[in-house]
Order: C-alpha cells, then sequence, then structure tokens
C-alpha cells in the first residue's frame, strides 16, 4: 500500500483536529483507499507551546515553516495557520516545491485566492479548500460536482458560527453580548482576533469564494456592502421574535439580469423559514437553482472536528490525485463575469425599533411617508415592520427620528428585495 507523506503548517484548534481526526480515522481510510497517510512534520510559531501535543510516533515538531514546504517526502501540505502573509509565501514555497496544497484559510483564499490557485494550476498541484466556507459543511465540492449542470440564482448563508453563536445565546439565553463571544471564543469557534468574525468580514470572505463556484464571479470585499452584529441590541432580538422574526448574521447574493447583487449583515428572517431554525454554532447555505428549486445545506460551521474533517474529506481526493497522477485540476472552473451590484439599495422592507423611546404614535406617523405592515411596543422599545421603501425614504425616517432625539437600529427583511426586471 502507498503511503503518502503530509506535512501540517498550524497547531491550533483546526491543526490540532487534523492530528487527532488522521489518526481516529487511519483504519477506516487505509480500508477504502489503497493508500495510507504519514504525517511527518508539523511546524508552529512557538515550540514552547505545544510540548504536550500529541503527535503521532514519529512526526517532527519544527519551528520553521521551511521544514515542511521544503522537505522532498512531503507530497501535500495542510495550512491551518491562518492569516494572510505568511501563509501565502509558505503556500506558494509549498506549490513551487511541488506540493499539493489544502487550505483552511478564507481570508487568504478571498484576497488572494485567485493569484495563489493559478500557480497551483500551472505547477500541477492540486489546491482544496472545502473548510474555509462553512467549516463541516461539504459546500464547495457540492458546488461544484452535484450543482455543476444547475444555473443558482441565489446564496443565502449563515456562514459565520461565532456570530450566530452569540446572537442565539443574547436571545434565547438572554446573554449580555461580550458573554456570549467570550464563551464562543472558549469554545473555539472564533478566530484569534474575533473582529473579523463580528464585523461581518469572515462571512464576506465565505461569501466571496462561494460566489466563485456558484456564479463564476470574484467579488472584492469592496464590491459587498458588510456590516456585523456589535450593534444588535437584546430589544431588537426580542422585538423580532414578537413579530415572527428571527434576526441572523446573513451572507447573500443574487444574480438578477448578469448582476449580482450581494450583501453581508443582520437580517430578519420569517420565523417559517428553515433559516430562521440555525442556532449556535450551526451553519446553513440555501441556494436557489433553477433545477433543483430550493436546497438548504446545515451543519456546524466552526470547531476542530468539523473542520479537520472538511480537511481530511480534502486529503482523500488529492490522496487519490496522487496515486493516479493526475494532480492539477481547478476545485472550480466557473468563470462568467457579471456586474457587482449592492443588495442595499434596492426597495426592500426593514425591521425599525427604537429603545426606551416615548415619542408619540401620531409622531411616528407623521415622520413616515408610509403604514406600517406591523408595530410592537416592550416594556423598553418600539418596533416596526415598514413595507417596502426605498433606501432613500430609510434614510428620510432613519434621519427623522434622529432629529426627534430617538436612536433608531435597523435591520432588512431578508428576500424582500425588489428588483427591477
Ligand atoms: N471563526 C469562524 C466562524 C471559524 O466562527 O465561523 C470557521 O470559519
Amino acid at each position: 500500500m502507498e503511503t503518502i507523506t503530509i506535512g501540517l503548517l498550524g497547531l491550533g484548534t483546526v491543526g490540532q483536529g487534523v492530528v487527532t481526526l488522521l489518526q481516529k480515522q487511519a483504519a477506516k481510510i487505509s480500508r477504502t483507499q489503497n493508500f495510507r497517510f504519514k504525517l511527518k512534520r508539523v511546524a508552529v510559531r512557538n515550540l514552547a507551546h505545544h510540548q504536550t501535543a500529541e503527535l503521532p510516533v514519529g512526526t517532527i515538531l519544527t519551528d520553521k515553516i521551511t521544514d515542511v514546504t521544503d522537505d522532498p517526502e512531503i507530497q501535500i501540505v495542510v495550512e491551518a495557520m491562518g492569516g494572510v502573509d505568511v501563509a501565502k509565501v509558505a503556500i506558494c514555497q509549498a506549490i513551487l516545491n511541488k506540493k499539493s496544497i489544502i487550505s483552511a484559510n478564507k481570508d487568504l483564499l478571498a484576497t488572494a485566492g485567485e493569484e495563489i490557485l493559478q500557480l497551483a494550476k500551472t505547477v500541477g498541484v492540486d489546491f482544496f479548500y472545502e473548510a474555509s466556507v462553512a467549516g463541516g459543511i461539504p459546500i464547495l465540492r457540492v458546488l461544484s460536482s452535484s450543482l455543476e449542470t444547475d444555473q443558482i440564482t441565489q446564496i443565502t448563508g449563515i456562514i459565520n458560527g461565532t456570530a450566530n453563536y452569540v446572537l442565539t445565546a443574547m436571545e434565547r439565553e438572554q446573554q449580555a453580548y461580550v458573554t456570549a463571544l467570550k464563551n464562543a471564543q472558549k469554545l473555539g469557534y472564533a478566530e484569534l482576533n474575533p473582529t473579523n468574525d463580528v464585523q461581518g468580514i469572515d462571512a464576506t470572505y465565505k461569501l466571496i469564494i462561494l460566489s466563485r463556484f456558484a456564479f463564476g464571479q470574484s467579488l472584492a470585499l469592496t464590491d459587498i456592502p458588510h456590516q456585523g452584529i456589535t450593534t444588535i441590541s437584546p430589544a431588537q432580538l426580542a422585538s423580532a421574535n414578537r413579530l415572527g422574526l428571527k434576526i441572523k448574521l446573513l451572507a447573500v447574493a443574487k444574480e438578477v439580469n448578469q448582476q449580482l447583487f450581494s450583501f453581508v449583515g443582520p437580517a430578519a428572517i420569517p420565523a417559517t423559514e428553515p433559516l430562521a431554525h440555525v442556532n449556535g454554532v450551526q451553519n446553513a447555505i440555501a441556494i436557489q437553482s433553477n433545477a433543483l428549486g430550493e436546497t438548504t445545506y446545515t451543519g456546524p460551521g466552526a470547531g476542530a472536528h468539523p473542520t479537520a474533517n472538511s480537511i481530511l474529506s480534502d486529503l482523500l481526493v488529492t490522496g487519490n490525485n496522487i496515486v493516479k497522477g493526475i494532480c492539477g485540476h481547478e476545485f472550480n472552473r466557473y468563470r462568467k463575469p457579471s456586474a457587482a451590484q449592492s443588495l442595499t439599495t434596492v426597495p426592500q422592507q426593514y425591521l425599525i425599533t427604537i429603545e426606551d423611546t416615548k415619542i408619540e404614535p401620531s409622531v411616528l406617523a407623521n415622520l413616515c411617508q408610509f403604514t406600517w405592515q406591523q408595530q410592537v411596543t416592550g416594556e423598553h422599545y418600539w418596533s416596526g415592520l415598514t413595507p417596502v421603501i426605498s433606501a432613500t425614504t430609510l434614510t428620510t425616517l432613519l434621519d427623522s427620528l434622529k432629529h426627534q432625539g430617538q436612536q433608531p437600529h435597523y435591520v432588512p427583511l431578508s428576500n424582500s428585495w425588489q428588483m427591477a426586471s
């Protein structure tokens, strides 16, 4: 039986998950494949932090990345270190040394992916990154195989486990935002610096990768309007609940007339929709496509073992390609340029919440050029659902409320977007 030699960069939550799962599943892998994996070297930033790491007998721990990227025996490098600059240099070096790459690094793939993937193609090595989007959900492979023959029209995802965990804990357990975020960090869901998780940047990176597979379009971070969950208040979550809605951090890309509209941010979802029931670290991606209609894929979006399983599934594909001598095919071959548009500028409905308000209903009614679809008043808040209004009408209303000394918060109602056809 052939042995395929692996090198690992990074031994954080994901790296440790890979080490554990490789050992745990070794017997099954050698039963189902005609090769086995050997983890030869693991590179870490600080050796002292990993003295007690449980590595397979014979695996060498090093603090030199080049010990992995330049080792002629290593055939596949698993990059689980995160970050952009150092990871990019390491991956390019490994590719130039003819090693296939498996990576979970969405930041790198979203910002410099095209360039590195092109290098891998030119050199003729594999580059897979299933773990970079939605942790354990095998969504990229589904998009690049089962859905390749379908025409996708919309992707709506809950694709940041940390943000979903925080919003769920705030809503269900009345936890403060800070407490919920600390718990997500303790459980290993959040990034080392959770800014990207809570500000919607991590979800935006994942949407960039998803859009390449689903729509053939490579968006930049600046093409996608993105907001986080840092200002979502318990009153917004409570009032949404009373109106039969759930607030989630959504990532949306929708193709209409050769234009790709996108948005990442908190949005209200009717409780009757499957995405409204995706809680905690769970992720979900709802795909609308012409042949299949709507399909929804759910599963754990972060965590050591779910993410490591996605990496192991990539390892199996590459292992087979190495055995057959057919490495170098792109994970995603779809390219179809379309104009990037913002979903925030199209007419839609909004859930507006005003906290600690004493504003009279008649004054509020006078500020609006429309009739509220639904309204609810709580002990410390007032909330209303607008009909479909333009972005200009929304801005005028928010300005008028602020002029009255109020502090309005708003989230859009998902799927209320009205595009000109
Ligand atoms: N920090 C990410 C999340 C990890 O919370 O979803 C998985 O990409």
